[in-house]
């Protein structure tokens, strides 16, 4: 069995599934309130530049993996419009769940499927458009993951992947401390679960860089990738045209 890193521990393969599930159920029920207490609202914008750069026509097909609580796939379906399709998926029933609730109190009935982003259910080159938010971060094998997204993207589709990424030098001390010792906290008084924001600061370290993952992206088959760094590196939103 091979081993991956589960934040920074080393772990089988097979139990890192099972952790990030952990997590996930932990939090689906706070993953709301959390984001906008974590990132003081701040997710909220780079979720707009999201959709800004995604520019989604009315009957466009749209994927959202790792989508949880839904919050692009809502924005994306009132793009889309009734011609369009907008697919709302993640690996988690739980976090699945509160999303189509959320999805259906803003009157967006959208299949909806629980689906592990590493084998993706959907045919070859039917969407114009995938997005991944926050989850390429926790999955085991992120080359296959991305070579299922290029698989379903037809020639020409855009991937984008929102994702935290490696700060500027001068913030990586106080973000260091911040990640570290408030995150943590945070979750524990919040969410009652202080492991899980441990988890998230440590996974965020161990997530490739910019320039890696640019070229991750290109070996999965997107022939051009653009790199939007937001906030000075915190986040990163890479935009790759499969060719
Ligand atoms: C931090 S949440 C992001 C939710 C949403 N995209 C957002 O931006 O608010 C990460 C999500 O990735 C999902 N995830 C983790 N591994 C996955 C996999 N292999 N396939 C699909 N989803 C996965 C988790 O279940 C979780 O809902």
């Amino acid at each position: 069995m091979s081993e991956t890193h589960f934040g920074f521990q080393k772990v089988d393969e097979a139990e890192k599934a099972q952790r990030v599930k952990s997590v996930f159920d932990s939090v689906a029920s706070k993953y709301d309130v959390m984001n906008d207490l974590m990132s003081a609202g701040m997710h909220r914008v780079w979720k707009a530049y999201t959709v800004a750069v995604a520019d989604v026509r009315p009957g466009d097909k749209v994927l959202d993996i790792a989508a949880g609580t839904g919050d692009l796939t809502a924005a994306f379906a009132k793009k889309a419009g009734p011609t369009g399709q907008v697919v709302h998926t993640d690996i988690n029933a739980a976090m699945l769940t509160v999303g189509r609730d959320r999805l259906l109190d803003a009157g967006l009935a959208l299949p909806t499927a629980v689906c592990d982003a590493e084998h993706l259910p959907f045919r070859d080159g039917h969407f114009d458009l995938v997005s991944v938010a926050f989850g390429l971060r926790n999955m085991t094998h992120k080359d296959r993951a991305l070579a299922e997204m290029a698989r379903v993207l037809r020639p020409g589709g855009r991937l984008l992947v929102l994702e935290f990424s490696k700060v500027a030098a001068p913030l990586q001390k106080p973000y260091d401390w911040y990640s570290f010792n408030i995150l943590p906290r945070l979750g524990k008084l919040v969410a009652g679960d202080a492991d899980s924001y441990r988890y998230l600061a440590e996974s965020i370290r161990m997530h490739p860089d910019q320039e890696t993952l640019k070229g991750m992206m290109k070996t999965a088959g997107f022939g051009h990738v653009d790199v939007h760094n937001l906030t000075a590196g915190v986040v990163a939103l890479h935009v790759g045209i499969k060719c």
